[in-house]
């Protein structure tokens, strides 16, 4: 792991630090990396409305597009968890938008990594070049 990734999984983990998730009390931190090295965070947002919750992966990406950090290049989730968390498929629709090769590097409660190619768990997205 290069050290760009070791910093990727370091704002994962402290974003999960600022998760408001008083309902299912499950916390995910996420990070995401542009390709001129910016890194952006985000957590999952509840709501007493429980539907209008958010996850932590679509408010990293919103806030990165929101400031015009369009490229992004890899993603960390860290949750608590004993098993990898993988993103729902709200969150793989859109991300794909953005980069089907965006690289997703999942770490769990011991630590543990496991690497995948986004395009590997959405094979068949509903894709933009069909509005063409
Ligand atoms: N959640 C995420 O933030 N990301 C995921 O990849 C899966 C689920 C959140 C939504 C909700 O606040 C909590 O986890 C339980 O579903």
């Amino acid at each position: 792991m290069n050290n760009k990734e070791k910093e990727l999984i370091a704002h994962a983990k402290n974003a999960l630090k600022f998760a408001y998730a008083p309902y299912s009390k499950f916390k995910v931190g996420c990070a995401i990396l542009t390709k001129d090295g910016k890194i952006f965070t985000g957590t999952n947002i509840e709501n007493a409305s429980y539907g209008l919750t958010i996850c932590a992966e679509r408010v990293a990406l919103f806030k990165a597009i929101s400031e015009g950090a369009y490229d992004i290049i890899k993603l960390a989730i860290y949750t608590e968890s004993k098993v990898f968390t993988y993103p729902c498929g709200a969150c793989r629709q859109t991300l794909i938008e953005f980069n089907p090769n965006l690289e997703l590097l999942i770490i769990n409660e011991q630590n543990q990594i496991k690497r995948l190619k986004l395009s590997a768990l959405i094979p068949y997205p509903f894709s933009k070049d069909i509005l063409k």
